[in-house]
């Protein structure tokens, strides 16, 4: 693997052998001293040209935890302000020495426009509403380890998918993995075409409530036009929130998964945030632990190191 751009293709062995990988880092996160040699010498960039919070600092903190350098790019502190272009920003990063470039971007294929103008590693961390692989196999992890396997899950995707990269990504790997994936939401928040999709899809969360092992919720991209396609925020939260009511109607073992930014009182109450059965913060740290296999595997460390 040269590059991680997407998650459409890429095959089970594939995904297995990345997250076994992320399965030894996320030991080597829970060691006294959480940080091996394997990638000493080599130096990650994080271009990120659309905001971030757990991507950008799991990127960094990964390549840290392998002994890697990072560089780090801000859009709003730097000279695209005074004009440069995407390439040419990409360009003198490469001349600055980075092995390796992580991209975000608002502009669907950005990764792949990088990929063509250097021959580093590149990985997508989120193009537009495209993309998004990392974030699929930190999902993938998080349920592997709670669930002991995704064959035969069934899982509901839930909310703003049309405007979702998360969604884009998550489809694919669960269903290689092995689960079965319902999309639910408005018919406006659905994709225009499901063509390609391995899922169904539905416009009710209710019908589908007590029949899933994992509800995976998304917020709704207000910055893609998400928010201009339904009536109002209470209604919204009434028919497609995870409202403490709703819950409480699921089995006892679903677990339920969000990528972040929450917004807490539209697709997720308060309680079920913070609720042990929510597992957003073990999706975070599985983020380190899936990013730090995924640089590993794209730098070719030695695991001797
Ligand atoms: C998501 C993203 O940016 O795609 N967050 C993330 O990377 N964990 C989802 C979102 O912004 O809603």
């Amino acid at each position: 693997m040269k590059h991680l751009l997407t998650m459409e293709g890429v095959d089970r062995a594939t995904l297995a052998s990345l997250l076994d990988d992320a399965d030894e880092f996320y030991e080597v996160m829970h060691r006294p001293i959480p940080k091996v040699p394997a990638l000493r010498g080599k130096t990650v960039a994080t271009m990120f040209f659309e905001p971030s919070t757990r991507t950008k600092l799991s990127f960094e903190r990964a390549a840290k935890a392998l002994s890697a350098d990072t560089l780090s790019f801000s859009p709003g502190t730097s000279s695209l302000k005074k004009g440069e272009s995407l390439k040419d920003t990409v360009l003198t990063v490469k001349a600055m020495g980075a092995d390796l470039m992580v991209v975000r971007h608002t502009s669907t294929g950005a990764a792949w426009r990088v990929a063509e103008w250097t021959d580093l590693p590149v990985v997508n961390g989120g193009d537009g509403a495209h993309q998004h692989p990392t974030q699929a196999l930190l999902d993938s992890l998080t349920l592997r380890q709670h669930f002991g396997s995704l064959d035969g899950l069934r899982i509901a995707i839930v909310g703003d998918i049309r405007h979702s990269r998360v969604a884009r990504s998550d489809v694919f790997a669960f269903n290689t993995l092995g689960a079965e994936v319902t999309l639910v939401a408005p018919p406006t928040l659905l994709p225009p075409d499901l063509t390609g999709w391995p899922a169904t899809a539905s416009n009710s969360l209710d019908d589908v409530l007590t029949e899933v092992d994992a509800i995976y919720l998304l917020r709704v991209q207000a910055e893609r036009g998400g928010a201009s396609v339904f009536p109002s925020v209470a209604e919204y939260r009434e028919r497609f929130g995870m409202t403490d009511a709703r819950f409480n109607r699921l089995k006892p073992d679903t677990i339920v998964l969000h990528p972040g930014p929450m917004i807490r009182g539209i697709e997720i109450d308060g309680g079920v945030a913070d609720d042990p059965r929510c597992k957003v913060l073990e999706q975070v740290t599985n983020g380190v632990a899936v990013r730090m296999a995924v640089l590993f595997q794209l730098l070719g460390g030695s695991k001797d190191a």
